[in-house]
């Protein structure tokens, strides 16, 4: 049996997390599941809730929370990580700032993704250290946003560390083209796929006999995107409609391959600046759904002394989460699109970049697959789009100013180094608790 930790303990996504643990019990089976944050207000509340789940789905699987890092880090297999450095009111400065100089506002994309990756850097660092000190056999699992950024850091300052950078947009996608494909699982596809987080292409996408899937994809995607009528969560709400709606405008740019979705803040930003509020942004309207929704549900929960009847909901990040530790833990070799540095993977493209490829995971971690030489197209945006994120990560090891201006010059979102110098200064006057002096 494995022992968890959960760091993000208040997090909205954990207790979705600890319900699909429990749940997948049988493929993965758990001894402990221990939650970690800094924040004891926010933590307590969700782990009291998960407390009385858990104890209702499976009172085998001892839990705790905890505030000390020691108590939290010390006997464990697994570190799954999400934390949110800032919380939701820094992700709206992460939104508002940009968008005031018209420049796209995103909690991972553009300047407010650099913004957010400097904040997250030290955070994530924190973890790991408190890994290997108390638990150094332990994996990290982290899904931590800004993935990239992350994940850079952590090859440049940990390099050593067993830690697997992953994100679920992915998942989230693959798992619409099983719907249109009308396949019962993504798992019943095995796709080909290129990229850097947030920043990628599907290339080939076969079933398991072989047969080509791509025909039948590019049909739907042409019309439509990805955008489907289903009950999903997420896929339902009117933001992610919109960003479903807008693959096929990404798609028309290279009709050869599947895009990821994130890719339209690179493409089409006047559009998204053009359709976004810079007065009540993502973060807002987050603050107002998901956050107030997963703590009343706390509420009622503790209040009412059981979680029968309510439902907290696990996004695709879950099950993801538990085929990743399986994967580590009973040596599955399931393939996998991670984040890893490129050592080849990608023929034409630097050594030392991270990169978003299939795996196949085992218990020594990470191997990726080979995907060959890309286009001049898909090259080009992902040079820069590399480099920007390496001149973030530089920008924090230095304490360097200049090194983020460029960043932010740099970025595909941003028109001029006039325009990413006025948002540079108005970021640190608000990141002013969270950054590196620089
Ligand atoms: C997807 C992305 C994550 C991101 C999340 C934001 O899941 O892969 O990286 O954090 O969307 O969703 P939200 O509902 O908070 O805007």
């Amino acid at each position: 049996k494995f022992n968890i930790l959960i760091a993000g303990g208040g997090s909205t996504y954990t207790p979705g997390i600890v319900a699909m643990l429990a749940d997948h019990n049988d493929q993965f089976p758990i001894g402990e599941i221990k939650l970690y944050d800094d924040l004891a207000e926010r933590q307590e509340p969700i782990g009291e809730a998960c407390k009385i789940m858990l104890q209702e789905k499976n009172p085998d699987i001892k839990f705790s929370y905890t505030t000390d890092p020691k108590e939290a880090f010390t006997n464990i297999d697994f570190c799954m990580a999400h934390i949110r450095v800032g919380l939701y009111a820094m992700r709206e400065q992460d939104e508002k700032i940009p968008l005031k100089y018209g420049v796209v506002g995103q909690e991972t994309c553009g300047p407010g993704g650099l913004a957010y990756g400097l904040r997250s850097i030290p955070g994530v660092i924190e973890l790991v250290d408190y890994m290997e000190k108390y638990s150094p056999d332990a994996w990290m699992l982290n899904y931590s946003n800004p993935a990239a950024i992350v994940a850079e850091a952590t090859r440049r300052l940990r390099p050593n560390s067993k830690i697997i950078n992953i994100c679920d947009m992915p998942i989230a996608i693959e798992t619409i083209f099983a719907e249109i494909l009308k396949l019962d699982s993504r798992k019943d596809m095995n796709v080909r796929y290129y990229g850097l987080n947030h920043f990628g292409w599907w290339t080939d996408i076969t079933d398991k006999q072989g047969n080509d899937l791509m025909p039948k994809l590019k049909e739907f995607v042409s019309e439509n995107g990805y955008a489907l009528e289903t009950e999903d969560f997420q896929h339902k709400h009117p933001s992610w409609q919109a960003t479903f709606k807008k693959a096929k405008d990404l798609y028309a740019l290279d009709p050869e391959t599947m895009p990821n979705t994130y890719l339209k803040y690179y493409f089409y930003p006047d559009y998204e600046v053009e359709h976004s509020d810079p007065n009540f942004t993502r973060a807002n309207e987050v603050m107002e759904s998901r956050e107030k929704e997963v703590f009343e549900t706390a509420r009622k929960i503790v209040e009412a002394g059981t979680a029968v009847g309510t439902e907290f909901h696990a996004g695709a990040h879950a099950t993801f989460i538990v085929d990743l530790a399986s994967a580590i833990a009973f040596n599955t070799m399931e393939r996998m699109l991670l984040i890893v540095p490129n050592n080849g993977a990608i023929a034409n493209f630097p050594k030392d970049a991270m990169v978003e490829v299939p795996c196949l995971v085992g218990k020594n971690g990470p191997e990726p697959l080979s995907m060959g030489e890309i286009p001049t197209f898909q090259k080009g945006l992902m040079e820069q789009q590399v480099a920007v994120e390496k001149l973030v990560v530089e920008a924090y090891i230095e304490g360097s100013y200049q090194k983020l201006w460029q960043a932010l010059t740099l970025s595909k979102t941003v028109p001029s180094a006039k325009v990413a110098k006025d948002i540079l200064d108005e970021l640190i006057v608000a990141n002013k608790d969270f950054w590196p002096e620089l």
